[in-house]
């Protein structure tokens, strides 16, 4: 680490963001295997805290891929780097006052601990979203399970490549039985039982009639 480089303080602390946005910050850390669903839950449960005016950011594996993560394969070590990455970007989301929802495969305990070790132990939830693979390759909505058992896609999660199941997740979501709307109301109620949304319990009429 260069030692010229000065951590520069801030005026507007997270604190004062979070008395702004009437809402405490926490990452949301969903893990599963492709296909889980962990993106649709992710990006559902968003709406519902948009809709009750809730600062949020959802950050997509696929997209991420594109950009920030353009650069980064699939090996054990290069999913390393993308998770370490994901990682301290939430952790600069959360210091915005942000709710983040990261919605990544990050298959591997030790990758998961290392991102955990970034957060004081209330901000961070550990999403488990669990689906067979069975269920998932059933559903294999982006056609990539058949290319990869065809040996199309190398270290396929799964397949070709381990999904190591947490042991300790904040929270479990059974994404293979339960609905959409169930799954939410999961996740909601155990961000009300932290205390994160403080005032959001309620959906605002002013940010309801501008949803779509
Ligand atoms: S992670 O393992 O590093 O966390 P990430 O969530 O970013 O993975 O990306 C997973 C997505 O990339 C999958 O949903 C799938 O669409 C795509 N993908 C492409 N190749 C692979 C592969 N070999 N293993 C898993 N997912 C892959």
């Amino acid at each position: 680490m260069d030692n010229n480089i000065v951590w520069h303080c801030a005026t507007v602390t997270r604190e004062r963001r979070e008395k702004l946005n009437q809402h405490k910050s926490v990452v949301l850390w969903f893990t599963g295997l492709s296909g889980s669903g962990k993106s649709t839950l992710a990006h559902a449960l968003e709406e519902q805290l948009h809709q009750r005016g809730g600062r949020t950011y959802v950050f997509d594996g696929d997209n991420v891929r594109h950009g920030l993560c353009g650069d980064l394969g699939f090996s054990a070590e290069d999913r390393k780097e993308n998770i370490r990455r994901i990682g301290e970007m939430a952790k600069l989301f959360v210091e915005a006052g942000v709710i983040a929802l990261t919605a990544f495969i990050s298959p591997f305990t030790d990758d998961r601990k290392n991102v955990r070790k970034l957060f004081a132990d209330d901000d961070f939830i550990e999403v488990y979203c669990h689906c067979s693979i069975e269920e998932c390759e059933r559903r294999d909505v982006k056609g990539l399970y058949k290319r990869a058992r065809a040996g199309e896609i190398s270290d396929f999660t799964g397949i070709s490549s381990p999904y190591e199941v947490p042991e300790n997740p904040e929270i479990s979501i059974d994404t293979e039985n339960s609905t959409l709307e169930v799954c939410v109301e999961q996740l909601l109620e155990i961000l009300v039982e932290r205390g994160i949304l403080l005032q959001l319990t309620r959906k605002s009429e002013e940010s309801l009639s501008v949803a779509h």
